[in-house]
């Protein structure tokens, strides 16, 4: 697909992957619709970017707020192409020490917050008769371990929901659908983890294999670019070195 002047929107804009994605899109001329709560960094990342584009406030949490930030991308864009899904978080938790509130987040940020997103983009789409929809997911969706239960039950919850949206929205809307599946890439997002076990028990601070949020970026950017015949139903990426 040509991406000049098409129109993205990227959800968790300002941070690690997200922000990667939305200066990748922008490079290859599209115009990016900057989501996120942090609307500093949002602005920051703006003032890098030499195409058109939008910062607009959204927690995905708050389905008001999705609403309000979609209608505001559609007012000043008129049409809309892509949809990345990355918003999320990762509070990684034994059961055993029941962190019921991070569970709760979990879920609400990268399972409903996910669902929120679509369902605010789904008119647009639906009426064009085309679009492209990106879940930002991860390969703990699918290989479990311990301290990511709730964290890959979210992910996996995504990439299932990936997979019947593909069936759904594909053949009858034109609607594209890829869920991305990285493994550790380097950026904040083990910073959501406050289970003090966990945290010794993994001891994060060795030199484990990592992507780099650039390699997660490169993907989106193949996916999007493919004819709008191709529909690159899901990567998973892991980093070399890592099983
Ligand atoms: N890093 C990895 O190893 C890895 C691996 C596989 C998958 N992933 C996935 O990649 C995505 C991005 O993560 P990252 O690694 O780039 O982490 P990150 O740097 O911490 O970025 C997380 C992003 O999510 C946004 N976010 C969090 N809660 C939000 C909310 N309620 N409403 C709107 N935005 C919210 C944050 O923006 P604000 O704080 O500004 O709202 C931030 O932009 C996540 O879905 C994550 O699960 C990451």
């Amino acid at each position: 697909m040509e991406l000049q002047d098409k129109v993205a929107i990227v959800t968790g804009a300002s941070s690690g992957i997200g922000r990667a994605i939305a200066k990748a899109l922008s490079g290859a001329g599209c115009k990016v619709a900057l989501a996120s709560r942090n609307i500093q960094k949002l602005n920051d990342l703006q003032d890098e970017l030499k195409n058109k584009s939008l910062v607009v406030r959204m927690d995905v949490t708050d389905s008001e707020s999705v609403e309000g930030a979609f209608k505001d991308i559609w007012d000043e864009f008129g049409e809309v192409h892509i949809l990345v899904n990355c918003a999320g978080v990762m509070p990684l938790t034994y059961l055993k020490n029941q962190h019921l509130e991070e569970w709760l987040e979990t879920i609400e940020v990268n399972v409903k917050g996910t669902l929120r997103c679509i369902n605010a983009v789904l008119p647009a789409m639906k009426n064009q008769m085309n679009g492209h929809i990106i879940n930002i997911a991860s390969v703990d969706g699918i290989e479990v371990f311990k301290g990511g239960a709730v964290y890959g039950a979210s992910k996996a919850a995504v990439i299932a929901l990936s997979r019947a949206m593909r069936m759904e929205l594909s053949p009858e809307f034109n609607i594209r659908v890829t869920s991305i599946e990285p493994g550790t890439v380097a950026t904040n997002l083990r910073d959501d983890i406050t289970d003090k076990e966990l945290l010794e028990e993994k001891d994060y601070s060795g030199n484990e294999p990592k992507l780099e949020p650039q390699n997660i970026a490169d993907a989106v950017l193949y996916a999007v670019s493919q004819p709008n015949s191709v529909n690159v139903n899901e990567l998973m990426i892991k980093p070399t070195g890592k099983a």
